[in-house]
């Protein structure tokens, strides 16, 4: 890949240009793009206008830039994430409809839980988990999960980095969040009481793909004091009924 003269790559560029757009600033001008990625202008505008050509961003009438279709389309359609959302989205709905609170569904990435799926009901309460958003492994449900049955140089890398508090309640201590990790494996599941807002308890179970291996997390958002008996055994289910459309046979 030909690299600029400060040694970034053009796929580097293009990272630093896509990645300027959020889930709250999905429209921006090219000047905007090119001061928020740190490109020198001219490269931020070429680079954009490649883009624009090549359908992977958008030129609207104001000349402002959003995300393409196209690249919504490619990385969709080929994507492991997409399989498992498909797999897990009918048992997914089956424990919105019964718990009536948020239940989302979130893969291991780069050391954080990121959420490829959230369905909720009017009623459902608080959440900040957001689709294609991130939270820490450490902090909730589904991270605890998915931390739990990780790797042990995952589990390592997360110990010994900084545990960085979301809430008064957020696990902080290395011990404690060994011990914790080891009484998810026990369970076969993970409460996360507060760890990221006041307000909510976080429930999660593991869902494993065709090897049997923990693919991803099956979580609900709960009312913080409501019992999660029966919102586990929904999840329990929905995780085995999601395991098994993945070709998972105990
Ligand atoms: C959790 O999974 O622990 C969790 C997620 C979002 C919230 C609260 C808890 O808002």
């Amino acid at each position: 890949m030909a690299n600029s003269r400060s040694g970034d790559s053009v796929t580097e560029r293009l990272v630093r240009v896509l990645e300027t757009f959020t889930a709250t600033r999905t429209v921006q001008t090219a000047a905007e793009i090119g001061r928020r990625s740190g490109l020198p202008i001219s490269t931020a505008h070429r680079v954009v206008n490649d883009l624009v050509v090549a359908g992977l961003l958008e030129r609207d009438d104001d000349r402002r830039v959003r995300i393409g279709m196209r690249l919504w389309e490619l990385s969709t359609r080929s994507s492991h994430a997409l399989r498992l959302r498909q797999a897990a989205l009918p048992y997914m709905e089956r424990v919105q409809l019964r718990v009536r609170e948020h239940t989302q569904l979130a893969v291991l990435e780069k050391d954080e839980a990121l959420f490829i799926e959230r369905l909720s009901g009017a009623e459902s309460g608080s959440n900040i988990t957001r689709v294609a958003g991130r939270l820490p492994l450490h902090a909730s449900s589904s991270g605890l999960v998915l931390l739990a049955y990780g790797t042990p140089e995952l589990q390592e890398r997360i110990l010994q980095a900084p545990l960085v508090p979301l809430s008064r309640e957020t696990i902080t201590d290395a011990g404690v969040l060994r011990r914790k990790l080891a009484e998810v494996r026990t369970l076969g599941h993970a409460i996360a009481p507060g760890y990221i807002e006041a307000v909510s308890t976080g429930v999660a179970v593991p869902i494993r793909d065709e090897t049997g291996a923990v693919a991803a997390a099956l979580s609900v958002v709960l009312p913080r004091d409501a019992a999660p008996d029966a919102a586990l055994r929904e999840l329990r289910r929905a995780a085995a009924d999601t395991a098994a459309a993945l070709g998972y046979r105990r």
